[in-house]
């Protein structure tokens, strides 16, 4: 009867997928609750490097069911790709893989609206990913959405004119012009995904959820995005449509919020942002540039540059508040080994005034105050455990801990499966 949970703190990539990959082996299920293709979750083990985005990182363990959840929106075409891809590398997916027939559809026409959206936003453009989320949410919110399950019905088809149809409209609204030919085309792509879908088990995931639960089966919950991309407590507007937080999982999959145990709160050893938004530590210089080569940051997705800056203690303890998070997993800090100090921003100063709780916006003018702390100029990405830590590792462990108030239990060295250490507690 436990639920555990694994999500992002800060702006996404925070490396999810290849955690929920090592901590698979712990539980029965692991079950994707919110965002879309909007996210890349890489996992790399074996030499293989792979990049998933509408399926869970639970797959390439043996024996786990993973579920994609109702708070998860689903473009059939690109799901249909990525599962294609994935069976021809090996993996039985229909075997191992549920989808919830509340599970809201990405149309065709979704990635049309959300880049009339971005274009009519102008300057104000969020930078989205292009793959329609906003609008799928949209849908939803305002009760007009299709769902996986809505593909068994007789008049499935009738469903997609009216939602069509009215989505050329919002489109038309914008400013922007939908070629007909290429939509064609697209549907028909569409039509034949949703064939394929049905070759995998729709099913009611709440209630596939709570049977096992009274099964005394173990799940894990693996979040997408990050907590400042939250649609309420993230860098408003700048930010994903869902709740990446981890009450998205008790809505995204039908947990009662009782059930929740663990609560794993991922971060980078500095940080990233890819899109448009206030970032407070965003590094403008050499460092910024040297942290983006090292780390390899670009999107999973669009390979768009990721923006780089320091690890900001001030949104990560916003971000362990509103999760609840239990237990904290930092990443990337090989990323580190070679830098001489380290800075991490303990507090903002805003117009002279210093503070350390997140403010009601980051927009504007704000000053992170840092602590500098020494490097561990260490090649940290073969150690095999932590009695191998370097001591100034240890006190940036140690300083971490503290400011946060919360203990770091696992940290990973390298993109590999192998290159994680599990800490003794
Ligand atoms: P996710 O969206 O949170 O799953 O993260 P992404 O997959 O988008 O981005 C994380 C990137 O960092 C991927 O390219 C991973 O292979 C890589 N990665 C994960 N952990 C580490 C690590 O500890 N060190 C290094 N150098 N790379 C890592
Ligand atoms: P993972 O799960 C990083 C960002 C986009 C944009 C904003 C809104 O791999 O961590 P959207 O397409 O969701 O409407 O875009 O959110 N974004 C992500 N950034 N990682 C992600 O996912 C992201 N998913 C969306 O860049 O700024
Ligand atoms: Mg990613």
């Amino acid at each position: 009867m436990k639920v555990d949970v694994l999500l992002g703190l800060q702006w996404g990539d925070e490396g999810k997928g290849k955690v929920v990959d090592v901590l698979t082996p712990r539980y029965d299920i692991v079950a994707r609750f919110q965002g879309g293709p909007n996210a890349g979750h890489t996992l790399e083990f074996g030499g293989h490097k792979y990049v998933l985005r509408s399926i869970p990182s639970g797959i390439f363990q043996s024996g786990q069911t993973n579920i994609i959840g109702n708070g998860v929106v689903l473009d059939p075409v690109l799901f249909a790709e990525e599962a294609k891809a994935l069976e021809a590398s090996g993996v039985n997916l229909p075997s191992v893989l549920k989808i919830s027939k509340k599970a809201h559809l990405i149309l065709p026409t979704g990635r049309l609206l959300d880049a009339a959206g971005e274009a009519a936003k102008g300057k104000g453009k969020i930078g989205t990913t292009g793959k329609g989320i906003g609008p799928t949410y949209t849908d939803k919110v305002s009760r007009n959405g299709l769902r996986v399950g809505d593909t068994l019905l007789p008049d499935f088809k009738e469903r997609y004119e009216a939602a069509r149809r009215r989505h050329i409209g919002m489109i038309v609204a914008l400013g922007a012009e939908v070629d007909s030919m290429a939509l064609a085309r697209a549907e028909e792509a569409w039509f034949e995904a949703i064939d394929y879908l049905h070759g995998y088990e729709l099913i009611d995931s709440e209630h596939f959820i709570n049977h096992a639960l009274a099964e005394n089966k173990s799940i894990l919950c693996e979040g997408a995005q990050g907590t400042m991309l939250d649609v309420d407590f993230g860098s408003y507007p700048f930010v994903t449509s869902s709740n990446t937080i981890c009450a998205g999982a008790c809505t995204g999959l039908g947990i009662a919020p009782s059930r929740i145990g663990e609560v794993f709160g991922i971060f980078k050893a500095y940080c990233t942002r890819v899109g448009s938004g206030p970032f407070p530590t965003e590094l403008f210089d050499e460092t910024g540039k040297t942290i983006r080569d090292l780390g390899h940051e670009y999107g999973a997705v669009t390979g768009r540059e990721r923006r780089c800056g320091w690890i900001d203690l001030v949104a990560l303890r916003y971000a362990i508040m509103i999760n609840g998070v239990t237990q904290l997993i930092m990443m990337k800090s090989d990323v580190l080994d070679s830098f001489d100090t380290i800075k991490a921003c303990t507090a903002y100063d805003i117009d002279g005034f210093v503070t350390r709780d997140f403010p009601y916006s980051i927009d504007g003018d704000i000053k992170p105050v840092y602590t500098e702390l020494p490097g561990w100029k260490t090649d940290m990405t073969k150690i095999k455990s932590e009695s191998e830590f370097p001591q100034a590792f240890r006190d940036y462990i140690a300083f971490l801990e503290d400011r946060l108030a919360t203990p770091i239990t696992i940290v990973s060295i390298g993109p590999d499966r192998e290159q994680t250490i599990v800490r003794e507690k």
